[in-house]
């Protein structure tokens, strides 16, 4: 059976407009996706936007509006950015569609019925920001410990998931599967932490008359479903009804795949930010538990980004819009920026300095610059068609190491690149990339096509140029998931009709000799403005 890939973005609360964090994430996702797709992988990849709590309530009071009016208006922001990043989602989830509350409610009444869910009096310290409570010792002077914004004061009657039985298992579990929180170094401080501070239950209500804006709990009308709660559930709750044929019937995957929607289960990745991994690796983990249901098989928390060397945020005016970035520097650019500049796993600094760099430097000289001259090059000394490849026998008349070597190099990168996408190193599939890229910059200096020319050395100029062609050919593929444009351009330019889409043609000499190329304009034109 086909292998299947269950891939998750966080959902984005909807009080605001997405920025680049937004972005990264998303095309994060998108890169594995579509790399797994040209694997020959069935792909369910999830995105989708919060729209409950406190948050997203007093965001739609501020606007005048009814949270529901408000969380429309806002989801097309998020839906815009996707088409503009070229983002291939399977699947989009709202938590105020009407199927996922009903799991939601479903998965409470089982835990309930399971008692796994008590009621209890509470006081403690809430951050609206950041959605959660924090105890006495944990606040600093009346501010959250974590964004460091004011708390309220919160005395009420509460239910809580009694998540700190499963504390010991839960560590077990971490220590038990290595790949289960990557990276490393974030693993290492969720399990510091679960080792050195005892669990508490989660508490998983609000009270209505505090907060009408969530998901009744069905045991209680009193209370609404604590947001928390209910936008982890949207992993499991999308692959109920958002893979259905009869509900999704334009649904990609529903169309490709025969697989039921429990088949999917559990997901390969759910991509996060740090700040977001103590709801997924210990609250999700232990509702995953509660339930009996298998965990997923990676959470990787990815770092922050800053703006020239600055934190990014509204009051000083440094968020970056993705939307305008595109806008200036292309989607692609944009995208190969974000995986290109910094390891995926840490945190780094945006800078359009840092950007313009990268495209002059990467785009337009090293992957621009060699489409275009050796496509010049074909036009002028094979009329505009791809040259037959001379027999590779290098006892033969002419010696042609060096393009052996570069078609070596090609054929080579193949595993290299796999695993580093398993990994979700994107900076080391890049390398990998650019490695060949280099050499085949490298072979144009070497061989001086243009020499060989004048020389009439026609076997030779087309070996090289053959070479070359065959090259840019597998490395668009390579290049896709990352830019998706720009893969299918240089396919394009190099004269093929054809679609990189669900299968990967990495075979050597795919390249029909003879085909027409249709040169087109530079790819990536270079970017004056310092
Ligand atoms: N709604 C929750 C997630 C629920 S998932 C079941 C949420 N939403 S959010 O709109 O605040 O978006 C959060 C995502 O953006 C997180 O993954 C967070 O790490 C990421 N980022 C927010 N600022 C960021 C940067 N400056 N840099 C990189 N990512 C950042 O949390």
């Amino acid at each position: 059976m086909t292998a299947k890939f269950y891939i998750t973005t966080p959902i984005y609360y909807v009080n605001d407009i997405p920025h680049i964090g937004h972005a990264y994430t998303t095309v994060a996702a998108d890169i594995l996706a579509r790399h797994n797709r040209l694997k020959g992988k069935k792909v369910f990849f999830l995105t989708g936007t919060d729209e409950h709590g406190q948050k997203v309530e007093k965001a739609a009071q501020e606007k005048g509006m009814s949270p529901k009016e408000h969380a429309d208006m806002m989801v097309e922001n998020f839906k815009s950015l996707w088409t503009k990043l070229n983002i291939h989602n399977d699947a989009f989830i709202r938590t105020t569609d009407s199927e996922h509350m009903k799991t939601v409610q479903s998965i409470l009444k089982k835990l309930w019925g399971k008692n796994e869910i008590e009621k209890r009096s509470y006081s403690g310290w809430y951050c609206i920001p950041d959605e959660r409570f924090w105890t006495e010792k944990e606040v600093i002077d009346r501010n959250c410990p974590e964004c460091k914004r004011p708390v309220e004061h919160i005395a009420e009657e509460n239910y809580f998931f009694l998540m700190s039985k499963y504390q010991e298992r839960l560590i077990h579990y971490i220590e038990e599967n290595s790949l289960f929180i990557l990276p490393e170094a974030r693993k290492n401080e969720v399990l510091g932490f679960l080792k050195n501070n005892p669990l508490g239950d989660l508490c998983i209500s609000r009270p209505k008359q505090r907060l009408s804006w969530g998901i009744p709990l069905p045991f209680d009308d009193n209370f609404v479903t604590y947001v928390w709660f209910d936008a982890l559930v949207n992993y499991y709750s999308a692959i109920k009804y958002l893979i259905n044929p009869h509900t999704h019937p334009s649904n990609l995957v529903s169309q490709l795949s025969a697989l039921g929607s429990e088949d999917w289960w559990p997901p390969e990745h759910h991509l996060i930010g740090k700040d977001i991994l103590t709801t997924h690796a210990v609250y999700w983990s232990t509702m995953l538990m509660a339930l009996d249901m298998p965990l997923p098989k990676n959470i990787f928390a990815h770092g922050w980004w800053t703006v020239d060397g600055k934190k990014m945020s509204k009051s000083l005016g440094n968020v970056v819009d993705p939307n305008e970035m595109v806008n200036t520097y292309g989607t692609d650019a944009f995208r190969y920026f974000l995986f290109r500049e910094v390891p995926f796993g840490l945190d780094g600094d945006f800078s359009e300095q840092a950007l313009i760099k990268r495209i002059n430097n990467d785009l337009a000289n090293d992957l621009g610059n060699l489409l275009s001259r050796t496509l010049t090059m074909i036009e002028k000394y094979c009329e505009g068609k791809i040259p037959r490849m001379p027999s590779y026998d290098i006892h033969g008349e002419i010696d042609i190491q060096r393009e052996i070597h570069l078609k070596g190099l090609v054929e080579d990168m193949n595993e290299a690149f796999d695993l580093s996408m398993e990994r979700l190193s994107f900076g080391h599939a890049l390398d990998k990339i650019w490695e060949i890229l280099n050499a085949a910059n490298k072979l144009i200096e070497d061989e001086a096509p243009w020499s060989l020319w004048k020389t009439k050395n026609i076997d030779k100029l087309s070996s090289v140029l053959y070479t070359l062609a065959e090259t840019l050919r597998i490395i668009a593929i390579y290049v896709y998931p990352f830019m998706p444009e720009t893969g299918q351009k240089v396919w394009q330019q190099l004269g093929s009709d054809e679609k990189i889409g669900n299968e990967i043609h990495i075979a050597w000499e795919g390249l029909k000799p003879g085909q027409k190329i249709r040169k087109g304009a530079h790819l990536f034109p270079r970017i004056e403005k310092v």
